[in-house]
């Protein structure tokens, strides 16, 4: 095999080329026990759906159908259809049938032969047809398996040498057991902020590809620097194999570049190896001023360029084709010694970035649901708007569709990626092994090539759970631990480094003390040491909105607090008003976290006073009260986090260089953590997310000598001059601040302390009333200006919980409504209040959309703000359908 490069055109004509007969579409359903026979079914799809658009089940989101659907997953499914093959289909020596996914374990009939089986529904199966197929009529049949059998079956197996935990998950999620012995979306089971809904079905594209000497089946691209003037992109370009002869080819490759587009050959003549598989290693030099740096969201812009790979046999009778897109950045983990310690942070091109995002879990808990473009456009789109640049893709859920990335790569979003193994112990049985590593195999190949994919993660938790015996495994300790090494790191790492010529980024869990895991036999004594790695940290007993509690990472890659979905998500899920009541029966079997709801009146109780039970709309508050809770303390405890990005404290903790909130998404409607419901709805925290994660933020926080200090935290890679701070102190029942002071900042670069104040004695002082009181009587309100312009969100800090605060309550309106686009879908709401107003909630209801900011400290008379409506609207619709409310809004008390 050798390289030439030439910087010509090449012209490129074809007679015949490998041929793809799709097998998308309308097949038919039905179960073995003949309870339901020949219903249409689609696919890409899954029993669920199918059973839906049936009407055979009802919306299985809506009331208690997780539980009235618990038959469908007991039951063996079998998807068919026919389909029609040419003569011309026929004549080649390959012909296969390629699974993108298979949902989960199957066997695959065609014309009533046995063609092969699944057993992971991370795989991609391609299963040699050639002699089942016939011209003119076939069938084919693809049987699956109940996914709860079989985990049952497996585990009862395992158990007889010694037993994998856990064995069924806590009882409040309604979930099925032994979800950890099969190599199915884990969550698909439950979780604790899901539903069980264990799908059966071919959830991906499955068509049958036909060739005589070759076709490209993937392309890995993985830049690096060359030097200082180069680019090189390496490139593993994955060839099927051909079963008769050795493939005699060649790779065109063309660059489509800033100014010029790069043409290059290379011959491929090589014999197929063992896997079945060719895989061809070259790389391209690309002059850096020929291209724009690929920078995360936030730091510039996020350009990809265009690489079209051609595979052409020999007498150029064939051509595979395939478009990729490539991004030209480095990505580096670092990881060196501090005092104490080791560091943990990313450099993008070289220069230290900070993380700031969130946790995905899956898109929808349907898989064939999750391919929603639209859906997923939503969510990342949000997410770019939030000023995030890194997702983490939880191991308890899927690896997400080619869109989810290639809309990452686009918006600048790094990809924190997990490999699917969360919260369990493991078998580590050959059969279960080889599955894994087809599934890694497959994964990487589809997925590393991405600009966006900074790292792999071998497992969620599963660290932790070891060493502290979350599944009572201290008495087989030895075994359970030789078994994490085989999955982890024998196979799992040694893989992966393998498919990404040791050049990828591998942690092997998250909480990990990352290479010091490593040193300690890759399991530490404290996989959650803040002076090592990544950190996850829930807490519901301490109070959230004090940052003093809060733990100082390197790292915090999760953390987060529940809340409830707003009524109108809720009335899609149910009819019964009583329901949306916290204590109701229904919103005990929509939350899975145990105690989960006591746990959210307690947070409320610790800074709020929630209205009387018996007042009328004691429920809407209630989930106004939660939203706040959630969004307050998150802030908080991110703000925390952000301050510590330049310096350590006495005990050498800090440099913390990332924040993932947990979660993004939801996948019903429920109690759980996200900042989005599950009808897309932004609940309060993620209005909060758009500031918090502001390139620029000012911020104060009480310290436990009642010292406010305030911070200005920059994330910009150069400084800022002659930034005047405003700190000024309000009464509650005046929009005239009693006292207000600016300082000017000379120079901001990463976090510095703007001013320390002894908060109680300062307040006594400029007029807030005498101790203790003072502190109940006015609260700070923070700004920053550069030449007259703000440059950070506003921000406030209370310095005493709001029910000990003298709050006078105000009245607010929505003042006006103005269309300000051509499309109707912009509108300038305006507000007005006769006094300040906190947590300010504007809701438009019947109408899909959202607001430029929500949930907000009103101190002005009056104020605007956008909303942005889904849909084409009018301003008339609007003003009947919005409405505003506030912390003290008289409806609730
Ligand atoms: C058969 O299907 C019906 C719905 O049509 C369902 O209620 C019932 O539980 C199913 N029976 C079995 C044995 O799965
Ligand atoms: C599903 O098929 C398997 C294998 O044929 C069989 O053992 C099992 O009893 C079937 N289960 C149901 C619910 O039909
Ligand atoms: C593929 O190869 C076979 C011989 O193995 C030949 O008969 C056939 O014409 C070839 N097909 C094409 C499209 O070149
Ligand atoms: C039982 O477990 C041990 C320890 O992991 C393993 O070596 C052995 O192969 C297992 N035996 C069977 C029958 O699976
Ligand atoms: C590069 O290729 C594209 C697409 O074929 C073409 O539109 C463009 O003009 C080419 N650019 C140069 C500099 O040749
Ligand atoms: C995709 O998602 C969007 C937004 O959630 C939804 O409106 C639409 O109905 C979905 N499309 C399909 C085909 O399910
Ligand atoms: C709640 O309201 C009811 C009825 O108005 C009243 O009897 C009760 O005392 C109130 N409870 C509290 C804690 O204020
Ligand atoms: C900052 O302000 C000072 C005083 O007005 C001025 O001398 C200096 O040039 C300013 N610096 C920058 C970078 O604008
Ligand atoms: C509460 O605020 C009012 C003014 O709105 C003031 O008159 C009153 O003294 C304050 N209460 C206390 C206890 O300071």
């Amino acid at each position: 095999m050798y390289v030439k490069l030439l910087c010509f055109l090449f012209i490129l004509r074809y007679s015949n080329s490998a041929r793809i007969l799709t097998l998308n579409g309308d097949w038919i359903l039905q179960d073995d026990k003949h309870n339901i026979t020949n219903i249409k079914a689609k696919v890409p799809g899954g029993v669920y759906s199918d059973l839906m658009n049936s009407g055979i089940i009802g919306d299985i989101f809506y009331g208690y159908n997780d539980i009235n659907t618990k038959w469908v997953p007991r039951l063996n499914w079998t998807y068919y259809r026919n389909f029609l093959i040419t003569d011309t289909f026929l004549n080649y020596d390959n012909i296969n049938i390629v699974f993108e996914g298979l949902d989960t374990f199957s066997y695959i009939f065609i014309n009533d032969k046995l063609v092969g089986s699944s057993d992971n529904m991370f795989v991609q199966y391609i299963f040699d047809i050639k002699k089942y197929i016939k011209t003119g009529r076939n069938k084919i049949e693809v049987r699956f398996l109940s996914p709860i059998e079989i985990a049952a079956k497996l585990s009862a197996i395992q158990t007889k040498n010694y037993t994998v935990p856990p064995t069924c998950p806590p009882t409040e999620y309604n979930g099925e057991c032994h979800v950890n012995m099969i190599r199915k979306m884990q969550a698909s089971f439950a979780w604790d902020w899901g539903p069980s809904f264990p799908s059966v079905g071919i959830w991906k594209n499955v068509y049958i590809e036909s060739y005589n000497e070759s076709i490209i089946r993937y392309i890995v691209s993985d830049v690096t620097e060359e030097d200082e003037d180069h680019w090189k992109v390496n490139l593993d370009i994955y060839l099927a194999n051909n079963i008769k002869n050795s493939v005699k080819g060649r790779i065109q490759f063309k660059f489509y570049l800033n100014f010029i587009n790069i043409t290059s050959i290379l011959d491929v003549d090589t014999k197929g190896d063992k896997n079945n598989e060719i895989v061809v290693k070259t790389n391209i030099e690309i002059r850096k001023n020929y291209v724009n740096t690929w920078w995360p969201n936030g730091y510039g812009p996020s350009d990809l360029y265009s690489l079209k790979v051609v595979y052409m046999s020999e007498d150029n009778s064939e051509k595979s084709i395939r478009h990729i897109l490539v991004g030209f950045r480095t990505i580096e983990l670092i990881q060196t010694p501090l005092d104490s310690g080791l560091t943990f942070y990313f450099k993008v091109n070289r220069i230290p970035i900070f993380m700031k995002g969130t946790n995905e879990i899956p898109i929808d808990i349907l898989p064939e649901r999750g391919q929603n473009k639209t859906k997923i456009k939503n969510l990342l789109k949000a997410a770019k708007d939030s000023h995030m640049n890194m997702i983490r893709v939880w191991g308890g859920g899927v690896y997400e569709s080619d869109y989810f990335y290639d809309l990452a790569d686009e918006y600048g979003i790094l990809i924190w990626q997990d490999f699917m193994f969360a919260c369990a112990m493991y078998p580590v049985t050959d059969s279960y092994l080889q599955s894994v590593i087809s599934e890694v195999r497959h994964q990487v190949r589809r997925i590393y090539g991405h600009t966006s994919v900074a790292l792999f993660s071998g497992n969620n938790e599963n660290e932790g759970a070891l060493i502290q015996n979350w599944y009572n495994t201290f008495a087989k300790y030895k075994t359970y631990y030789n078994d994490y090494i085989k999955l982890y790191v024998k196979t799992i790492k040694t893989e992966y480094l393998q498919l990404t010529n040791n050049r990828g980024i591998f942690i092997t869990s998250s909480p990990t003390n990352g290479e010091e895991s490593d040193k300690e036999g890759y399991v530490a004594k404290n996989p959650g040491d803040s002076l090592y790695g990544d950190v996850h940290f829930y807490n519901y007993v301490l109070d959230p909105f004090n940052s003093n509690y809060y733990p100082v990472p390197r790292f915090a890659s999760e953390y987060g607090y529940q809340s409830l979905p707003s009524k109108q998500s809720f009335l899609t899920v149910t009819k019964n008003v009583s329901d949306l009541n916290i204590n109701s029966i229904f919103m005990n079997h929509r939350q899975h976290h145990l105690i989960g709801n006591l746990e959210l009146q307690l947070l409320i109780k610790f800074y709020f006073q929630l209205p009387n039970e018996t007042s009328k709309n004691y429920d809407e508050a209630f989930i106004y009260y939660s939203q706040i809770v959630q969004a307050l303390a998150v802030k908080i405890e991110t703000e925390h986090y952000r301050r510590y990005k330049s310096f350590v404290n006495d005990k050498g903790e800090g440099y913390t260089s990332g924040v993932l909130y947990w979660q993004l998404n939801d996948v019903w409607v429920a109690p759980s953590w996200s900042g989005i419901d599950h009808l897309g709805k932004w609940k309060m925290l993620q209005y909060y997310t758009q500031e918090f994660f502001a390139p620029v933020i000012i911020t104060g926080h009480i310290n436990l000598q009642r010292t406010l200090e305030i911070y200005l935290v920059s994330d910009l890679l150069s400084p800022l001059f002659n930034l005047t701070v405003s700190v000024e102190v309000y009464r509650w029942n005046s929009f005239k601040p009693v006292y207000a002071e600016k300082i000017l900042i000379k120079e901001l670069e990463a976090s510095v302390l703007v001013e320390s104040i002894e908060t109680d004695d300062y307040l006594t002082r400029i007029g807030c009333g005498y101790l203790p009181k003072a502190k109940q009587n006015c609260f700070f309100y923070l700004s920053v200006e550069k030449n007259g312009v703000k440059v950070t969100p506003d921000n406030f800090v209370f310095p005493a919980a709001i029910k000990d605060s003298n709050l006078t309550g105000a009245e607010v309106k929505i003042s006006s409504v103005k269309n300000i686009d051509s499309d109707e879908s912009i509108f300038d709401v305006e507000l007005t209040s006769d006094n300040i107003a906190i947590f300010v909630w504007l809701e438009s209801n019947a109408v899909e959309g959202r607001f430029s900011e929500n949930g907000f400290i009103l101190n002005e008379p009056s104020r605007n703000v956008y909303f942005f409506a889904s849909q084409k609207t009018t301003k008339e619709v609007l003003m009947k359908t919005l409405t505003v409310t506030h912390l003290l809004d008289g409806k609730f008390f």
